[in-house]
């Protein structure tokens, strides 16, 4: 088989057979298909799209392109949460110490900055000494002792999707539901869990930007999580602006460990109760979803769930006085503030554009080996349906370039759309796709 051959076929709108979709993803892991070839197919199938026969080729041949973990040691349910990226994402960081402190074992392996959006591994590592990468016994050693560990896609795990999601990352080959569904449900199928639950994230600063597009990936990932034998829920939630209020790594890490400490943002609050209630019903807790919203609570209240956050990142190498005291996570050098310019209610904060100010200020990737500035980003002081006085803050920049601080103000001003109207809060647990 000829790569110059398969490549061809997509661009010319062809239907691959397994054994192409097999031997692109085999030889790529391998190195033997450079990345320009790899960039071309996943451009012709961004454009030319694949049905479902591809798809499901496509998830197996890149599951099945590195190691299987078995977690069958932790019981006969183990479950497993991802998010289809989103801006302000912070969830990861909050939702898993919160699980495991409900004695339900949370073996978690998480992704980087993607596009836009952020990614998890990128924020928790902006905890000095915090190891993602440690080696597959350490992870599975951490979850017996601690009952968590929460690592980057460094084993040997969907290594074809480790490369081609980076690679996907510096083509503008991101929001295609076919290679997000294979990406995500690869990942999860190698990555050992039985039960998964799945944020699909839905509007401006999401892949998915209407409703739906989003069922669609929902109802995509659920068909391919029962023929590998995953019960897969899916809960859309709302991305239309930033989740939170803080965007950016560290940013991001500071309000995750606020939110453990019961300072929690009303929509972050919503989205936890919600995929959490959902992962304890699927680890077979207790099928009363208020009941386990309960729990949750209580697992807040009682700081359970901040020490468990604790003890994961004590585990990993990571310099708990940060979380003991957030004071110490290193500052950006300009803070600069974005005043309103008129008195009204925030109609609109395009979550998207969010992303892509703090990605210009440094806290993303435009090239996939590019290093992130975890200290930059912003820190949204007011949102849609707030209302502003003219002047009032809206929102502080985060910059260690002055020039990109100051252009960063400009565009997150023109950002916010104020109008004199009242404007209504948004949804934002939108459905469940089951
Ligand atoms: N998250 C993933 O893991 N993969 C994608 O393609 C998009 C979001």
């Amino acid at each position: 088989m000829n790569i110059l051959d398969v490549i061809a076929k997509k661009r010319d709108n062809q239907k691959l057979t397994k054994e192409e979709i097999e031997f692109f993803v085999n030889e790529y892991t391998k190195g033997n298909i450079t990345d320009y070839q790899a960039a071309a197919l996943v451009m012709a199938i961004y454009i030319n799209g694949m049905d479902d026969e591809e798809t499901v080729a496509l998830t197996i041949a890149m599951a099945n392109s590195g190691e299987m973990l078995d977690l069958s040691m932790f019981g006969k349910n183990v479950v497993d949460k991802h998010s289809t990226g989103g801006v302000g994402d912070k969830i990861s960081l909050i939702l898993l110490p919160i699980i495991a402190s409900l004695d339900v074992p949370v073996a978690k392996m998480s992704g980087r900055g993607l596009g836009f959006t952020g990614g998890t591994i990128d924020k928790i590592e902006s905890i000095p000494g915090y190891n993602a990468s440690i080696d597959v016994d350490e992870f599975i050693e951490n979850v017996k002792k601690t009952g968590i560990s929460l690592i980057g896609q460094t084993m040997n795990l969907a290594p074809a999707d480790k490369k081609l999601y980076a690679l996907r990352d510096t083509i503008s080959c991101v929001a295609n539901i076919s290679l997000i569904a294979s990406s995500i449900m690869s990942k999860k199928i190698a990555a050992g869990a039985n039960k998964i639950v799945l944020d699909v994230t839905c509007g401006s600063g999401a892949f998915m930007k209407t409703e739906k597009e989003a069922v669609i990936l929902s109802k995509k990932m659920i068909e391919l999580g029962r023929l590998a034998n995953r019960e897969t829920v899916c809960v859309i939630t709302n991305m239309d602006e930033p989740l939170g209020y803080a965007v950016g790594n560290n940013l991001e890490v500071i309000e995750a460990i606020e939110s453990l400490n019961g300072n929690m943002p009303k929509d972050v609050e919503e989205v936890i109760l919600e995929l959490g209630a959902y992962m304890l019903k699927l680890a077979g807790i207790s099928d009363n979803i208020e009941k386990n919203k309960e729990m949750i609570i209580e697992s807040i209240q009682s700081k359970k769930a901040f020490n468990k956050f604790k003890q994961l990142v004590q585990n990993q190498g990571g310099d708990i006085s940060y979380v003991d005291d957030i004071s110490k996570f290193e500052k950006a050098k300009y803070i600069i503030p974005v005043t309103a310019n008129k008195a009204g209610y925030i109609k609109s904060l395009n979550a998207e554009k969010v992303g892509r100010i703090s990605g210009d200020l440094g806290a993303g990737r435009i090239k996939k080996e590019d290093k992130i500035d975890e200290t930059v980003g912003i820190v949204l002081v007011k949102k849609v349906s707030d209302k502003v006085e003219k002047n009032d803050i809206l929102a502080y920049i985060h910059a260690n370039d002055e020039e990109k601080g100051k252009q960063a103000q400009i565009e997150l001003l023109n950002n916010y759309e104020i109008v004199e109207q009242k404007v209504e809060p948004q949804k934002t647990i939108i459905e469940i796709v089951k």
